[in-house]
């Protein structure tokens, strides 16, 4: 057999292996799925969703064995941003490394010195949510402000931005999407252009969510870039669109694509994944891709792809430092840096994901409105997520109930912004006088096999390594006192600065909305939390 011919039997016996193996990772919608059994089948919040297809890509690339970052990295670095409709994304082996090489990214010497965040500059973020959004601000010397996070979103109480704002000292705001929710980009970017800020999207929880706002807005927050794309009108996702009953003229996009930089996870729970892997995309401003790629890349100067040589065409003519004249400038580090790379096997997993994303995160919205229309009638004992800008789910019609692929329906405050959530998980917070407490629920649905998490680290400045960090400096971090601009929320918990971000932390948790759901397993759910509420308020009212 020839090398080729061998290659084609092995990924034709893969593909053979993997679908005899793998039928529980398969999409939930997919026919072959594995059956389901309620009450023994486990339902995870999250998971690896794939077919044959990741597996012989990844069984391939590791035939071909480049190993380190190379082809199938360049490719889907490509895709990637083209998805984002961002200059570059440059792949990283993990969310939490999107987030260090962004940020230190901000760091370098080689931005002006206004821009160029310093040990000691100060940094706006959230206090609820995943700790290594905030630990790469500590890592750099940076001092993260913390304000308040709103429960029913899970995103940051943006009343508290100017308050939490230094002349001088503030540099940039770092705050995720929470759980696929975007933030309101509208005000934090307007914030972020009034006072000259970096605005580092933490997108790791939300690609494929879309942000839209009003054309003339876009145009007062600067972007242009986005506008530009749009008029071209060919991009699936970055698009005009008309809101005929106000006659206004609306521009969408997803979300990571409106700071300056921002990041991604593909860790299996994330709406894609390489096992391990993440990656920072660079939305406009090309120099960042430079000093993003020296950090991830050991620091160096160089900015030659793996496997080549002298891409600058000036290899042995660069003075840097105190280096002799001409040392290789493949060996001259600018920064302190570090090694950050996924391997081309994972990147070539990836790129099948990557095809896969509009149909993912389709399943996620329709399994979010599953989920919302089964638990109808709770609201008396929980609290429902609500996309940013929304301000109620309306109940579905009876027409539309009969309709297979259920869509949400919500009403709008009146910025004129609308988001569209490729929900990361099913947030629920448990009313302070419900019948039942976050924690009886959770352990009923342990119990019940249905896989059910936190919002992450809740309030982050009760956890251990922020407490031990105020004990070993008292100047490590700011908490915004939430009273400072929400009087009623201080009256509603005079103990803490942080009322939502402490209620996140004690009544929120979330259930799966991830694509390798299957209906049967929602209906599941849904069946288990309504008898358990029941049985809780005693039969009454569910
Ligand atoms: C908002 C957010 N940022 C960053 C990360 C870190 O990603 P990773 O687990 O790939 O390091 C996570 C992890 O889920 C996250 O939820």
């Amino acid at each position: 057999m020839t090398p080729s011919a061998l290659k084609a039997e092995i990924l034709r016996l893969t593909r053979e292996y993997s679908r005899l193996t793998h039928t529980a990772n398969r999409p939930g919608d997919n026919a072959a799925h594995a059956a389901f059994i309620p009450g023994q089948t486990t339902v995870p919040y999250a998971g690896r969703v794939f077919n044959e297809d990741e597996v012989e890509a990844a069984v391939s690339a590791t035939l071909d064995f480049w190993l380190t970052l190379g082809p199938e990295g360049e490719a889907m670095e490509r895709e990637l941003a083209e998805f984002m409709g961002v200059k570059h994304s440059l792949l990283v082996n993990s969310g939490s490394s999107a987030n260090l090489v962004a940020f230190s990214a901000l760091t370098t010497h080689k931005l002006p010195e206004h821009k160029r965040i310093r040990p000691g500059d100060e940094v706006i973020t959230v206090a609820a949510g995943f700790p290594t959004t905030v630990s790469p601000i500590i890592q750099c010397g940076a001092v993260p402000v913390f304000i308040d996070a709103k429960p029913l979103t899970g995103n940051a109480d943006c009343s508290l931005l100017e308050a939490a704002y230094s002349p001088g000292k503030t540099k940039a705001v770092m705050m995720a999407h929470a759980l696929g929710n975007p933030f309101d980009l509208a005000v934090v970017l307007a914030f972020c252009n009034k006072h000259d800020l970096w605005l580092i999207e933490d997108n790791c929880d939300a690609l494929g969510c879309t942000y839209t706002l009003p054309v003339e807005l876009a145009r007062e927050l600067g972007l242009d870039h986005l506008l530009k794309i749009a008029e071209k009108g060919e991009h699936p996702i970055i698009r005009f669109s008309e809101l005929k009953t106000e006659n206004l003229k609306l521009l969408t996009a997803p979300t990571g694509a409106f700071g300056d930089i921002s990041t991604q996870s593909f860790y299996p729970p994330h709406h894609l994944t390489m096992g391990e892997g993440g990656a920072v995309n660079i939305v406009r401003k090309p120099p960042l891709k430079t000093y993003a790629e020296s950090f991830r890349d050991w620091g160096r100067d160089c900015w030659c792809a793996s496997g080549k040589d002298d891409t600058c065409g000036k290899r042995f003519q660069w003075q840097l430092g105190e280096l002799p004249e001409g040392y290789d400038h493949k060996y001259i580090y600018s920064h302190m840096g570090f090694n950050l790379k996924p391997l081309d096997t994972q990147a070539a997993i990836g790129r099948v994901q990557i095809k896969r994303l509009p149909a993912f995160i389709e399943a996620r919205k329709q399994n979010w409105e599953r989920l919302r229309r089964g638990l109808h009638g709770l609201e008396q004992y929980i609290d429902f997520a609500l996309p940013t800008h929304a301000t109620a789910w309306n109940p579905p019609s009876e027409e539309s109930s009969k309709l297979q692929v259920p869509s949400s329906n919500f009403s709008w405050d009146e910025s004129g912004c609308r988001t569209d959530c490729s929900w990361f998980g099913f947030k629920i917070t448990i009313k302070e006088d419900a019948p039942f407490t976050r924690t009886e629920l959770a352990a009923h649905l342990d119990e019940k096999k249905i896989g059910n998490r936190r919002l992450f680290g809740g309030n982050l400045v009760r956890q251990p390594a922020f407490v031990q960090l105020k004990r070993d400096n008292p100047e490590a971090f700011r908490v915004i006192d939430c009273s400072s601009a929400n009087p009623q929320s201080a009256i509603h918990n005079p103990q803490s600065l942080l009322p939502g971000a402490d209620r996140i932390m004690k009544q929120t948790m979330f259930l799966g909305t991830y694509p390798g759901l299957t209906p049967e397993m929602i209906d599941y759910m849904v069946q288990v939390i309504r008898e358990f509420a029941a049985a809780r308020a005693g039969g009454a009212g569910v």
